[in-house]
Order: structure tokens, then C-alpha cells, then sequence
């Protein structure tokens, strides 16, 4: 059984863990043997915390980006970016880069999480610790993880789309998955997998289609969806799409049939767009993940761990290689009823900015 102890136990242990290697890795900035940073004019040793992005296409991650800048900057470091685009090689070109500019921390959105193994050798070679952000950093000595709990974001959806089916627990749904690059692709789809799997034994519910989307393109999530028409019609009640930018395929999709507002369709982000698309109808949910937590967690660690502090990781998370610590944040499910309550009030989104199309032509 799961007791208190063992609770503490695990903390402490994983607490000296991410101790040890501040102590080994980063914290070496806090000492005149720097290897990174730079000294400043007043002789002060510069910390400078690289953040490492697979892409910027998605509006998401523009946000991830300006927070995660403000609060490092805000914290007295000097955040160095680069965005590699969706390709490994660029994206290990960015890591040798952000090396060479003697950066004390690296943090990572991986665009492949094992391909970015590479970048976690890459930089323990230079003795600069690695935060993984977000997506998880697979088979390799990662230091540290800080993410939500994505497991529960794929029940979340998959238990929306179970309660919301016109006869709930009994339906046809069609299955938009995320990028098979992308670790997060398969916490989101396992834990779609956990709520999913008494109905589709018993045959309640019967998946008619379903596919991954490359690199998480919207184009992709169009594409599965307009397979999933061509081979069933109208024939299904629910899309459970992983995300925002997926969802957003799928219902362009749907308005070209004439179907959009007449399927419940899921996803994650609370971006815009698909925010505004829960308040006209055509998109049924989505997940808020507080990008603000989240990039400013990351920052502080970061800067924490550049400086020599002691991290606090309260969970573990195995990448296959080993128990990385982690740091993993909470998320909200968004609808139509608290969409105020939530994004709005948090000033993700203004209200206006919500509403602004909602008066806007209705697809057919
Ligand atoms: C993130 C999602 C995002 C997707 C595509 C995932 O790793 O967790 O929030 O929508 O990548 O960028």
C-alpha cells in the first residue's frame, strides 16, 4: 500500500536525486571555475539559461516562448532561443549552438524525444544540465522533466467524449492521434486508451477510424478526418482529437461536409481559435494546460538549478532509461459553460478576443 512514508521517502529520494546533480552539473556558475555564462560589466557571472524549441507554428508554443523569456529575465538571466522547425537535425544544431554560447542550464521542447537523446549527451559532455519541457526526453540520463499530467489530459477528452455521446457510453468515434515523434502522443492516447477500453470491449463504443498526424499538422488532422468521411459518411457521433491544431483540421473538415456543431469533437490548448470554436460550437472541449505555470516553473528551475539551489521534483517519470524527476502541473477541462471561469479569468484569452467571431458566419 501506498503509505505517507513511502510518499517521503520517494520525495527525499528524488529530491537528493535532482540535488546531486545540480551539485554535479549546474551550480558550477555559482563558483569562479564557471564553464558558462559570461562574466557581466560588474564582474558578476552572467547566467545564461538556453531554451531549445521544436517549433513555433503552433500558437502555443509563442506563448511558452515570450513567458518562459520574461520570467528568466525577470529572474536576472539571459534566456538565449532557437526554434528548429519540426527537423531533428536542425534541432541538434540548435542544442551544439546553444553550447557553444556556454549556456549553464539547457531546456529542451524535443521535436522527436528519443532523436534528442543525443542533445542530453551533447551537453552533460559540457557539463550543463538538461530540463526537458514539456515532451519528454526519451533513453537518455535526463535531468529533469516539467510537464502536466498527460495521461490525465487523454482521460479527460476520452471521458468527455464517453459523457457527451448522444446516448452516453454508446457510440461511433473517429480517432485524430498527435505525432509519433512525440512522446506526449502516446501519455495522451494511453490515457484515452484507459477510459476507452471497457466500452470498446463491450462494443459500446466502436473506433470507425483512426490515425496519427504528422508532426501534429492541422493539414493531417483535415486529412484523417476526410478519410474517415470518405470511408463512413456521416456514420459517427464523436473525433476525439488530441489537440487544438488537429481539431481545428477535423472541423474544417466537417464544415465542408456540413457536419461541424453536429459532432462532439475534442482537443487541448485553449488556444484561440479553438476557443472561439467551443463558444460558436463547432469544437466541444478543450484542455487548459497553463502555459504561464508551466514556463514559469521551468524559468525558475532553470535558474535554480544554474545557481546551485536544490529542485524540488515531486514525481518520476521513467523515459526508459531511467526515473527522471518531474515536475508535472495540473490541467482544467474547457467548455462552452466555463470557458469564462477558466481562460478567460485566468486572462489567457480575453473575453472579447473569445467572442469576437462567435457573431461570425456559421458553417453550413
Ligand atoms: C503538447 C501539446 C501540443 C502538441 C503539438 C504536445 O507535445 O503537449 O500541447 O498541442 O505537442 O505541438
Amino acid at each position: 500500500m501506498f503509505t505517507a512514508r513511502n510518499l517521503l521517502v520517494a520525495v527525499s529520494f528524488i529530491l537528493s536525486i535532482v540535488t546531486g546533480l545540480v551539485l554535479a552539473r549546474g551550480g558550477q556558475t555559482a563558483t569562479s571555475q564557471s564553464t558558462g555564462g559570461a562574466p557581466t560589466p560588474g564582474g558578476k557571472q552572467e547566467i545564461r539559461i538556453g531554451l531549445s524549441l521544436d517549433t513555433l507554428k503552433e500558437a502555443r508554443w509563442q506563448v511558452d516562448k515570450r513567458l518562459f523569456e520574461e520570467r528568466v529575465t525577470a529572474l536576472g538571466g539571459t534566456p538565449i532561443t532557437l526554434s528548429a522547425n519540426s527537423d531533428d537535425t536542425t534541432q541538434i544544431g540548435d542544442v551544439e549552438k546553444l553550447i557553444t554560447q556556454n549556456v549553464d542550464v539547457l531546456v529542451v521542447v524535443p521535436h522527436d524525444g528519443k532523436a534528442m537523446a543525443k542533445a542530453v549527451t551533447l551537453a552533460h559532455e559540457a557539463g550543463i544540465p538538461v530540463i526537458a519541457y514539456d515532451r519528454l526526453i526519451t533513453d537518455s540520463d535526463l535531468d529533469l522533466y516539467v510537464s502536466f499530467d498527460n495521461i490525465k489530459v487523454g482521460e479527460l477528452q476520452a471521458k468527455f467524449v464517453v459523457d457527451h455521446l448522444p446516448t452516453p457510453g454508446k457510440g461511433t468515434i473517429v480517432r485524430i492521434h498527435g505525432s509519433k515523434t512525440d512522446n506526449n502522443a502516446f501519455l495522451f492516447k494511453q490515457g484515452q486508451d484507459n477510459v476507452l477500453e471497457p466500452y470498446l470491449k463491450s462494443g459500446d463504443i466502436k473506433v470507425i477510424h483512426e490515425d496519427w498526424a504528422d508532426d501534429w499538422k492541422t493539414e493531417n488532422g483535415k486529412k484523417i478526418m476526410n478519410a474517415a468521411v470518405t470511408s463512413h459518411g456521416g456514420a459517427f457521433d464523436a473525433v476525439l482529437a488530441a489537440n487544438d491544431g488537429t481539431a481545428g483540421g477535423a472541423v474544417q473538415a466537417l464544415i465542408e461536409e456540413g457536419m461541424a456543431g453536429k459532432k462532439v469533437v475534442t482537443g487541448q490548448d485553449a488556444e484561440l481559435v479553438a476557443c472561439q470554436r467551443i463558444v460558436q460550437g463547432t469544437q466541444s472541449m478543450t484542455i487548459y494546460k497553463s502555459i504561464k505555470t508551466l514556463a514559469t516553473n521551468a524559468a525558475e528551475i532553470a535558474m535554480k538549478m544554474a545557481q546551485g539551489k536544490p529542485v524540488i521534483a515531486r514525481s518520476s517519470v521513467n523515459n526508459g532509461k531511467i526515473e527522471v524527476p518531474a515536475v508535472l502541473n495540473e490541467v482544467v477541462v474547457v467548455t462552452k459553460d466555463n470557458i469564462k471561469d477558466t481562460v478567460i479569468q485566468e486572462g489567457f484569452h480575453s473575453e472579447k478576443d473569445v467572442f469576437a467571431v462567435a457573431a461570425a458566419p456559421q458553417a453550413p
